[in-house]
């Protein structure tokens, strides 16, 4: 009889370890150490932002404005939104030089005027491709203009542009200023609710002429593992505020580098809570995401 219950005891506890072995240990997640909730601006070293990679954009499809108002309601601190330049010189929200893979056409963005990519479906693909977050209200959704965008979420939102493909598009900074100029933007009310990026050190330069107290992110594009020097670094501190990097890159050493010399340091794409939380950890000051409400869980709001 009492062998019986030390077999009993032994399978309980044998079941609960192989059960523990095998659940998906999402919820074991470290804490992180940084200020979660601090009232600095959003470009402080203490703070860790959210920000929405072309909206909220593994729910909805990318660069809509469900896709942004969701980011919104997740919790992002910033929308970001890349921008492609139409031939009749508007600025469009859109990650691709060409409209193939997220509309219902094909071509160059600037070879069609506002008016032909408006007449363009920008989120059924969405439905197709991610059936898991398919929704009805998707389909037909419109290409917005950066006006629109400003239009619809006004002076609270936070914005972090992206000046995409400035060689096939000249004359985009200057759309850009004059835009954000318009919208009373620029000057920004609260520090960092603009910010510009690009791969372009060319167009970042231009904005920092003309506005040199708008923060500049510059983008760095590394195909291995993420190195700088510090000649590279105080070039850097010249004109921007921070960098931008793929964090498949990056490594703790390059990060300590990158804070060190007093720049900030934004990580793209990150989906996944334990690699949020293993970059946090390393230091980093932000994060671009297809998932905010993934990343707020992690950030703890
Ligand atoms: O904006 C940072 C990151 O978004 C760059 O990647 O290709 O998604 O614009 P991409
Ligand atoms: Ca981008």
């Amino acid at each position: 009889m009492k062998k019986k219950w030390m077999f009993a005891a032994v399978f309980i506890v044998l079941f609960f370890f192989v059960l523990y072995l095998i659940i998906p240990q999402e919820e074991k997640i470290e804490e992180v150490s940084f200020m979660k909730n601090s009232s600095e601006s959003l470009l402080s070293v203490n703070r860790m932002i959210n920000i929405a990679h072309r909206g909220a954009s593994g729910h909805a499809p990318e660069h809509t404005i469900k896709a942004y108002e969701l980011g919104e309601k997740m919790g992002a601190d910033y929308i970001e939104i890349d921008l492609q330049m139409t031939k009749d010189g508007e600025l469009v929200a859109m990650h691709d030089a060409d409209i193939d893979r997220t509309t219902d056409k094909t071509g160059f963005v600037h070879s069609f005027t506002l008016k032909e990519l408006k007449e363009m479906d920008a989120g059924s693909w969405f439905n197709l491709e991610s059936p898991g977050a398919a929704q009805e209200a998707y389909k037909g959704l419109k290409i917005p203009t950066l006006q629109e965008v400003f239009e619809h979420f006004g002076s609270d939102a936070n914005y972090y542009i992206e000046i995409k493909q400035p060689d096939e598009s000249p004359g985009m900074t200057a759309a850009l200023i004059r835009i954000l100029k318009e919208y009373q933007l620029i000057p920004a009310e609260r520090e960092g609710a603009i910010v510009i990026q690009s791969f372009s050190k060319e167009s970042l330069l231009e904005i920092h002429q003309q506005e040199p107290d708008l923060p500049l992110i510059q983008l760095l594009s590394y195909k291995q593992p993420a190195q700088i020097t510090e000649r590279e670094l105080s070039e850097l501190r010249e004109y921007a505020t921070g960098i931008g990097v793929n964090y498949l890159y990056l490594n703790e050493s390059f990060i300590k580098d990158v804070r060190e010399a007093d720049l900030l340091l934004h990580a793209y794409t990150v989906n996944e809570k334990r690699e949020m939380n293993a970059l946090i950890n390393w230091g980093v000051t932000g994060i671009f995401t297809n998932y905010p409400d993934r990343l707020s869980e992690v950030l703890g709001k």
